[in-house]
Formats: structure tokens, sequence, C-alpha cells
């Protein structure tokens, strides 16, 4: 409805692009996606490779140092990371002044923008060991916090990290273990986990990536920039519909299990519904990683003789989904939120814990991200232009006169 040509008179020859549908931000050697073909790699490794061969710290370091590392490397990368998992006690003592029904990604976020406060000797931006410090810590911590975060809603004790374990290990342990002496991590519980960070570990410039590259490209520390990609990512069109699905979920297996009358609802757009874990900027077409978690949900919930029956919704779904003319016609299809809900519940993670996971999954791509921006001598600070369509000039009136 606007006059382009008298838009363009006032703004110069400016592009328009809302949702940076078809502009790209930046070069990266970091992530590979085709969304027609339905492709992801990681520095040049096919997902479904790196999902069923390597490991989430494996990974880490991948995509952070752009080679797969040695033995000895990822034995040192691993031990520094084990080397960094505790907290400050006044880090503590901050997380339980939070309220108990504070959401998770809230309190994350806080956190992870409060550690820029306890290590004043790791905000450089250009010195090297600083970056790589900030790294680590950032890497070794954020599970703890999310593990505090969660025992926090839940009115239970906090646990110091062992560093005996592994990430995901000791991650589960900080999380569910209520007395720890009791707890027993199950490795096919692990390794899931493991997986599913895998699975997450980076997605080239989504909304919380753009984030921490934007926040960044003005030089802001490494903590400050992670901090707001967390609170992109809860959005329920981000990180935030993993828990979205299950809600939808739970609300169709509540109204009796109808999935067909709930298709017809997000069909005419009643009240904006969505199929939530549907649909992707990028892909369309199958997302490969939701290939992969539907086969591990399936694997996963027999596994822990979990027999849910949301699982049997979500398939439903999908299968409805997969052949009607409105998701056929948009190019929609599962993406890697549709069945990782159902996966974490099984674990018992409450929903409110979901895009936590997503987050602690996500850090190394968004950490590689920021190293690449700042050490790519062609950055400059982020700053989109507008298109103004506001009011002309108008002389000011005086309050009375109004
Ligand atoms: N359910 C129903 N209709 C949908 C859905 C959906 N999940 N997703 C897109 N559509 C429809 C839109 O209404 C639009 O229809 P129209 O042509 O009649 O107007 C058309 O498909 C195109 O959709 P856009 O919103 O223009 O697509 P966009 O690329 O802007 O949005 C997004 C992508 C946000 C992921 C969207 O598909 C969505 O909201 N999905 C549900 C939320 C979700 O699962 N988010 C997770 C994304 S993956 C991630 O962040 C890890």
């Amino acid at each position: 409805g606007y006059d382009i040509s008298s838009l363009l008179k006032e703004t110069g020859n400016v592009t328009l692009d809302v949702g940076f549908v078809n502009t790209a931000s930046c070069k990266s050697s970091i992530t590979y996606i085709d969304g027609d073909a339905g492709i992801l790699r990681y520095r040049g490794y096919p997902i479904d490779q790196l999902a069923e061969k390597s490991t989430f710290l494996e990974v880490s370091y991948l995509l952070i140092y752009g080679e797969l590392p040695s033995t000895s490397e990822l034995a040192d990368f691993t031990e520094r990371i084990r080397r960094h998992t505790m907290l400050h006690e006044d880090l503590k003592d901050l997380l339980q002044a939070f309220p108990r029904d504070a959401h998770p990604m809230s309190v994350l976020s806080a956190a992870v923008s409060a550690l820029g406060t306890f290590y004043q000797d790791s905000l450089s931006i250009t010195d090297r060991d600083q970056v790589e410090l900030s790294t680590i810590r950032l890497m070794a911590k954020l599970p703890t916090i999310a593990a505090y975060a969660h025992k926090k809603s839940q009115g239970q004790p906090t646990l110091y990290p062992d560093n005996q374990l592994g990430l995901v290990e000791n991650f589960l342990r900080m999380t569910f273990g209520f007395p720890a002496e009791d707890y027993q991590v199950d490795p096919v519980v692990a390794r899931a986990l493991d997986q599913l960070f895998i699975l997450h570990a980076d997605h080239e410039q989504n909304c919380s990536t753009s984030t921490v590259r934007l926040v960044g490209s003005g030089q802001a520390n490494l903590f400050g920039s992670i901090s707001a990609g967390i609170h992109a990512l809860s959005g329920p069109l981000h990180g935030g519909a993993n828990s979205a699905v299950l809600s939808m979920l739970a609300d169709i297996h509540r109204s009796g299990d109808d999935v067909d009358t709930f298709v017809k609802k997000v069909k005419n757009k009643e009240d904006g519904v969505k199929l939530m874990g549907f649909g992707h900027r990028v892909y369309k077409n199958y997302d490969p990683r939701a290939a992969i978690v539907k086969k591990s949900a399936d694997a996963v919930l027999k596994a822990m003789g979990v027999d849910d029956p949301l699982l049997d919704i979500a398939m439903r779904l999908e299968q409805v989904a997969l052949t009607d003319d409105y998701f056929i016609e948009r190019k929609l299809y599962p993406n890697v939120d549709f069945y990782t809900g159902l996966i974490y519940k099984a674990m018992g993670f409450p929903t409110d814990m979901f895009t936590v996971l997503f987050a602690i999954g996500r850090l190394p791509g968004w950490i590689a991200q920021w190293r690449e921006m700042i050490e790519d001598p062609a950055t400059k600070i982020g700053r989109p232009r507008q298109i103004y369509v506001g009011a002309t000039e108008r002389d000011y009136v005086a309050a009375d006169a109004r």
C-alpha cells in the first residue's frame, strides 16, 4: 500500500527485506544448509554422520575450531571444560534470589549475563586467550546453571558438579539427582541427550545466532552476546517451539485425540493457531534433524518403557499434514522441534526446561559464529536501514492546544 517511488526518494536506495528472507548478513564457513534438498552439514560433515558417530563435545570442538579434534586435542578440550563446571557461590546466591516459578530461560539468560560480572578477566574480544577462556567457561557452566535453574524450580537443593562424569552425565545428575547418591545415569538417556545436543549445535544465521552476531558486532563481550541469544531462542517461533509442541499435543489429547479437527483449525487459521513444530524458513523439505529425532523418539521411549499417547498423536498429525494440500502447497514439514519434546518428557524434564536444553545444544554454534565474526576483518557493526512511513514534518503543538 506504500508509494514506493516517493519512499525511495526519501530513503535513497535501500532494500526492504522484512524478516531477512533473501538477505545474507555475513559469509560463514561453519554450517551449510540446502533447504530444498534437506541437507545440513557442520564444517562439511553431514549431520546424520555426526549424530550417529560423534559426540557433543567433539562436535562443539569441530564447530568452534573448524576441524575434528585429534584424540589428545579432544582430551585437552574436555579436561579444560571439566575444570570450569563450578559456579561462584555468589552466582548461586543470585540464582537463589529469582522467584521459584521464574521461567528457566529468563534465569539462564540472566545468569549468563552475570558471568560477565564474575569473570572480568575474560571480557576482551581481541585477546585470544581471553576469548578462549570465556569460551571454555560458557561451555562448562551453562549445563550447571541450567541444572540449578531446574533444582530451584523444584525447591530442591542444588548439587555440585561431579567432575568424574562427562558433560551430559554430569548435567543429568545435577538435574535429577535427589538425593544424588541414589541417582544412576541411564546410558540410553545420556546417549540420546548427547545426540540431541549434536542436532541442535548450529544452524547458520537463525534468529538467535543472528542476535548473537548482531550484539557482538557492536563489540559486546561473549557473555552478553550469548545472553541476548538465549532470549532470542526463547520465543515460540524459534526454540520455544519444542515446549509449544508438547502443549499442543497435550491439548489435543485432552480434547479427545481428534487430530482432524485440530488440523482443520490450523488450515482455517482460527485464532492464529499453527501446527507447532512444522514449517521452517529455510527447509522446504523434511528437516534432516527431524528425521533423526523421530527415529530416536521411537527408540528411546521403547528403551525406557514409556508408552506415551502423545507420540501416537504426533505421528498421526504428521501423517495427516504430509498428505494435506495446505501443508504440501506451503512446503511445511516437521522441523527439529516436532519430536524432541516427547523425548525430553520421557526423560523426566518439565516442559519449561525443553528450550533450555536447546540452548545448551546451540551454545557451541553461537560461540563459533561469534568468534568467526570477530576474527573476520570484513565485519562491520550490524546496522540495518529502514523505510520510514511515519508522519511528515509538522509543528509542535502545546499540550493545552491538542
Ligand atoms: N502451521 C500452519 N501454517 C503455517 C505454519 C505452521 N506451523 N508455518 C507456516 N505456515 C503458513 C503461514 O501461515 C503462511 O501461510 P500463507 O501463505 O497462507 O500466509 C505460509 O505457511 C508461509 O509461512 P511464513 O510464516 O511466511 O513462513 P516463515 O518462514 O516466516 O516462518 C516459521 C517460519 C516461523 C518456522 C513458521 O513455519 C512457524 O511459525 N512454525 C511454527 C513454529 C515452529 O515450529 N518454530 C520452530 C522453527 S525451527 C527452530 O527454530 C528450531
